[in-house]
């Protein structure tokens, strides 16, 4: 890559947390930015989800999905999210898992880190944990997690195997994985993925199915499912990604009907 990766996505993420926290990103409900009005908390998260959750978690919401709902969450299990952000789906997770359980949220991007302990406060809940960190080098022991989540978070990544096998090792065996993200499903110019914007952008990072797949093979994974669920046309790509007011033009030059059907939201489940 002609740019460090890391250092991109916590700048493009550390200010919309900064935005958030000053109350200039009105809400993800009317504004898109990262995975566009995907991550639209209204759209994604549901009935008793979103009961308490404080409104800046909401806000923060930058997920494609929700990872929450199929992670089939059980009281007194243990969970680690993946790049938490503002927390919405630790502090979501927070209430299957009840008093006896933990969840840990996982993020590199300190104005994240920093919004998620306020929102953990908000909402007054002691079974969470936000820790600083990368999803690559996860600072937690071997054979730990019952669960795996992220949200958007994979396609990121600078060394998606090295998190993944990361994401092995830290859990137990019989352990789930529980991933919502973007992936592709068409072939898209290669210069695509050579741009900061697309890159932070949560398009141009992302694997093919078959490339996930085989990934999590060799990790270790077992029960490996790529599952596709929203398609992101041409038009989707435009209003949400392109038209972003938060971030202004954040991509560029960008071929609508290159792109058009080439994103798919996706589930992704395995088991250690
Ligand atoms: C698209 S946002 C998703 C946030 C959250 N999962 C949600 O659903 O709202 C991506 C988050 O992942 C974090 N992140 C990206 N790459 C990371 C990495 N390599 N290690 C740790 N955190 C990372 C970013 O700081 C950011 O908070």
């Amino acid at each position: 890559m002609s740019f460090d990766v890391k250092k991109e996505v916590r700048k493009f993420y550390g200010s919309i947390a900064k935005s958030v926290s000053s109350g200039s990103k009105k809400s993800c409900c009317s504004s898109s930015s990262c995975c566009g009005d995907i991550s639209s908390s209204s759209i994604i998260y549901q009935g008793e989800n979103l009961a308490n959750i404080p409104k800046d978690a909401l806000e923060a919401s930058l997920g494609c999905a929700n990872p929450v709902v199929f992670a089939n969450l059980k009281e007194g299990e243990v969970v680690l999210d993946l790049g938490s952000g503002g927390g919405i789906n630790v502090l979501m997770a927070s209430k299957y898992i009840g008093p006896t359980g933990k969840v840990y949220g996982l993020d590199m991007t300190d104005e994240m880190l920093d919004l998620a302990n306020k929102n953990k406060e908000k909402m007054g809940v002691s079974n969470v944990e936000f820790l600083k960190g990368y999803i690559e080098d996860i600072p937690l022991k071997d054979n730990l997690m019952d669960v795996i989540m992220s949200n958007c978070v994979i396609n990121l990544s600078d060394d998606k195997e090295k998190a993944l096998a990361e994401a092995y090792r830290v859990l137990k065996p019989g352990g789930r994985l529980a991933i919502a993200d973007i992936i592709t499903i068409k072939d898209i110019n290669p210069e695509i993925k050579q741009q900061i914007s697309t890159w932070v952008g949560c398009l141009g990072g992302t694997l093919r199915s078959e490339e996930y797949k085989d990934i999590l093979h060799k990790v270790g994974f077992k029960d490996i499912e790529v599952v596709p669920e929203h398609i992101y046309t041409k038009s989707v790509i435009e209003e949400n990604f392109l038209n972003d007011k938060n971030m202004g033009n954040f991509i560029q030059n960008i071929d609508l009907d290159m792109v058009d059907g080439a994103f798919v939201g996706a589930y992704i489940k395995a088991i250690k």
